[in-house]
C-alpha cells in the first residue's frame, strides 16, 4: 500500500479551517459577514494550504447562540445571502480544491423552530414527541453544560404546562434523539446538505446528543456514519467529544471504527496548555502516550484554539488554577468556571518564538491540525469583552485599514472588532504580513507545505524519543514513506542532546524540514545531535539512500 492511494481516507491528511461567515469579510459593508466575502477570500485560504473548510452554523436562527441555536435547518441566514450565494461559495472552494464541511447540530434546536412551537402550543401535536417532556421538576439533575447561566436542564415552559429539557441554554431545547421521528428527520437534515455537494460535518455536542445509557447511543451513531457513508462514501464525522481518552475511543466505534471519524483531541489541548503554563513538556506527553490507538480509518483532529472557551474541565482543580494564572489572571478572561476566553498569542505575551513553537508542534503531532480563523496571523481577542465567547469572535483583520478592512459599514453596525491594545488591525494584519518572509503568516503556509509534503504525520505510528530535558518534547513518527522526527522545547532557555535513531543505517540521511537549507546531511552513528534554542523547534525526515521523496 502506498500511502498516496488512499485519497479517499482524505481527512487522514487534511489541514482543517473552521470560520463563522459573520466575521469573515462583509462583502456588501452592512456590517455582517457574507458568503460572497469568504467566497472572495477563498484565495488566501487556498494559499495558506488549507485543504478543507469548517463553516460554522450559518442556518436560519435567531442567533442567542452564535448559531448553534438553529430555527431552520434547510435555510440560511438571510444577513449572510441567500442560498445561491452560498452554493457559490462550495463551488468555488471546489475549485480552489478546498472540501467543505458544516455544522450538524442536531442535540437541541432554537425554542423559536416551528418543530418546538408546535409541539409546545399543542399537547397532541405530532411534534410533541420531537422534545422532551415531564411533569415534575426531578430533585437530581446533570449540571446544565452553562452552570453559570442557567439552573439545571429542567425549564418549566407555561404554554406547554411541562418542563422540557434543555442541556445547553434554556432556548435551545434538546430533541428527543431517541424517537424514530426525530432520526428520520436528521437523516433528511444529514442528506439535503450532501445532496449539495458538503464532505462531512462538524459533530457538535455528541455524548449529549447521544445519551441513552444502554449503549444504544453507540448503535445510532453507527446508523449515522452508514447513512452518511452510503450517501457520500468520503464523507466525514467529525465530532466534538470532550471526554476521557477511554470514552473517546467508544465514540470512534472502538477497533471497528465505524462511528465518528474524527474527533478533536480535548485531552491533549488541555494538557497542551497545562505544560505551557509550566514551562515543562511532561503534561501533553503524558497524554500524547496515552492515546488510544485508532482504526485505519479514524483520525484526531488536533487545535490549539477554537470558538469556544478554552475548556479546562478534564484538567485536576489545582491544575486548572495554574493554568488560570498563567494565561487568564483577570477573571473577566475566564468564564463557566473551567476556561479561558482568550486567544494564543495574548496569553503568551506575543513573544513570536513562543507561539511559533506552539505552531510547530500542531502540525507535527499525529492527526490532522484544525485551525480557527485568525491564527494564521497571531490575532488575539478583545480585551475589552469579558466573560465572554464573543471576546474571540471578532472580525478577521485583513488590513491596517478601519475595522480591519473587514467592512466600511459604521461602528453601530458592525460585529465586533478588535479595538484595543498591540492586536489591532493597525498591528495584526493579513496584507502586511502577507508578503512579508519573516511573519507569522509566512511561517504557517511553510508548516502547511511541511504537512502536506509528508503524509507520514497523519499516517504513522506515534514514538516518544529519549533525551534528558522534561521541558523538550521530541518525538518521532514512522510510516514506510521514512522516519518523521520532531523536537519542541517549553522552556525558555536552549537544550542540547542527541538522539537515538534506532535501526539507521550507516548511509542514511537526515534533512531537516523547516529550514532553508533542506540539503541532506548525513546521519552519523545513527544519532542526532540538537540544538534547540529557548522555545525552539526542528522538524526532520530520516531517510534512506535512494529514497523518492521530494526534498
Ligand atoms: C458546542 C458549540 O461549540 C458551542 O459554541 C455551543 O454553544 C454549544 N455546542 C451549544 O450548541
Ligand atoms: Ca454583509
Amino acid at each position: 500500500m502506498r500511502l498516496t492511494d488512499t485519497s479517499d481516507l482524505w481527512w487522514k491528511t487534511a489541514i482543517f479551517y473552521n470560520l463563522d461567515v459573520k466575521t469573515f469579510l462583509d462583502w456588501n459593508d452592512d456590517g455582517i459577514g457574507d458568503f460572497q466575502g469568504v467566497a472572495h477570500r477563498l484565495d488566501h485560504l487556498a494559499e495558506l494550504g488549507v485543504t478543507c473548510l469548517w463553516l460554522a452554523p450559518f442556518y436560519t436562527s435567531p442567533r442567542r447562540d452564535n448559531g448553534y441555536d438553529i430555527s431552520d435547518y434547510y435555510g440560511v441566514d438571510s444577513r449572510y445571502g441567500h442560498f445561491g450565494d452560498f452554493i457559490e461559495l462550495v463551488r468555488t472552494a471546489k475549485d480552489r480544491g478546498m472540501r467543505v464541511i458544516v455544522d450538524l447540530v442536531v442535540n437541541h434546536t432554537s425554542d423559536q423552530h416551528p418543530w418546538f412551537q408546535a409541539a409546545r402550543n399543542d399537547r397532541t401535536s405530532r411534534f410533541r414527541e420531537f422534545y422532551q417532556w415531564r411533569d415534575d421538576e426531578p430533585a437530581e439533575q446533570p449540571q446544565n453544560l452553562f452552570p453559570d447561566v442557567e439552573d439545571g436542564v429542567w425549564f418549566w415552559d407555561d404554554v406547554a404546562g411541562q418542563y422540557y429539557r434543555h442541556t445547553f441554554y434554556r432556548h435551545q431545547p434538546d430533541l428527543a434523539t431517541d424517537t424514530q421521528v426525530v432520526r428520520d428527520e436528521i437523516a433528511k437534515v444529514i442528506g439535503f446538505w450532501l445532496q449539495l455537494g458538503i464532505d462531512g460535518f462538524r459533530v457538535d455536542a455528541v455524548p449529549y446528543l447521544i445519551d441513552t445509557e444502554d449503549g444504544a447511543e453507540h448503535e445510532y451513531l453507527r446508523a449515522i456514519r452508514r447513512f452518511v457513508s452510503r450517501r457520500n462514501g468520503t464523507g466525514v464525522l467529525l465530532g466534538e467529544v470532550n471526554l476521557p481518552y477511554d470514552e473517546q475511543l467508544k465514540f470512534f466505534g472502538d477497533a471497528d471504527g465505524d462511528e465518528l471519524t474524527m474527533q478533536f483531541d480535548f485531552v491533549a489541548n488541555q494538557r497542551l496548555y497545562l505544560a505551557l503554563a509550566r514551562g515543562d513538556a511532561a503534561p501533553l506527553t503524558e497524554a500524547l502516550l496515552a492515546r488510544p490507538a485508532l482504526a485505519r480509518g479514524n483520525q484526531w483532529g488536533n487545535f490549539v484554539r477554537n470558538h469556544d472557551e478554552l475548556t479546562l474541565d478534564q484538567l485536576s482543580e489545582s491544575e486548572r488554577a495554574e493554568v488560570f494564572e498563567a494565561f487568564a489572571p483577570e477573571e473577566g478572561q475566564r468564564i463557566h468556571g473551567r476556561g479561558i476566553v482568550r486567544r494564543l498569542p495574548p496569553m503568551l505575551d506575543g513573544d513570536p518564538r513562543h507561539i511559533r513553537m506552539v505552531y510547530s508542534l500542531l502540525f507535527s503531532l499525529p492527526g490532522s491540525p484544525v485551525l480557527y480563523y485568525g491564527e494564521e496571523i497571531g490575532m488575539g481577542e478583545e480585551p475589552s469583552i469579558t466573560r465572554s465567547r464573543a471576546a474571540v469572535r471578532t472580525a478577521m483583520q485583513w488590513s491596517p485599514d478601519a475595522n480591519g478592512g473587514f467592512s466600511n459599514a459604521a461602528a453601530e453596525a458592525l460585529v465586533p472588532v478588535v479595538v484595543s491594545g498591540g492586536n489591532s488591525p493597525e498591528h495584526v494584519n493579513v496584507s502586511q504580513q502577507r508578503h512579508d518572509p519573516t511573519s507569522l503568516l509566512s511561517f504557517i503556509k511553510r508548516l502547511t507545505t511541511a504537512y502536506r509534503g509528508a503524509p507520514e504525520i497523519g499516517w504513522g505510528t506515534f514514538a516518544v524519543l529519549d533525551q534528558p530535558h522534561t521541558s523538550v518534547l521530541a518525538h518521532s513518527i514512522e510510516s514506510e514513506l521514512g522516519l518523521f522526527v520532531a523536537a519542541h522545547n517549553f522552556a525558555p532557555d536552549g537544550r542540547s542532546f542527541t538522539l537515538a535513531i534506532d535501526g539507521a543505517g550507516d548511509d542514511w540521511l537526515v534533512v531537516d524540514m523547516l529550514s532553508d537549507d533542506p540539503a541532506p546531511r548525513p546521519l552519523a552513528d545513527a544519532q542526532l545531535s540538537v540544538d534547540l534554542g529557548g522555545y525552539g523547534y526542528q522538524w526532520w525526515r530520516v531517510v534512506r539512500p535512494g529514497e523518492k521523496r521530494l526534498l
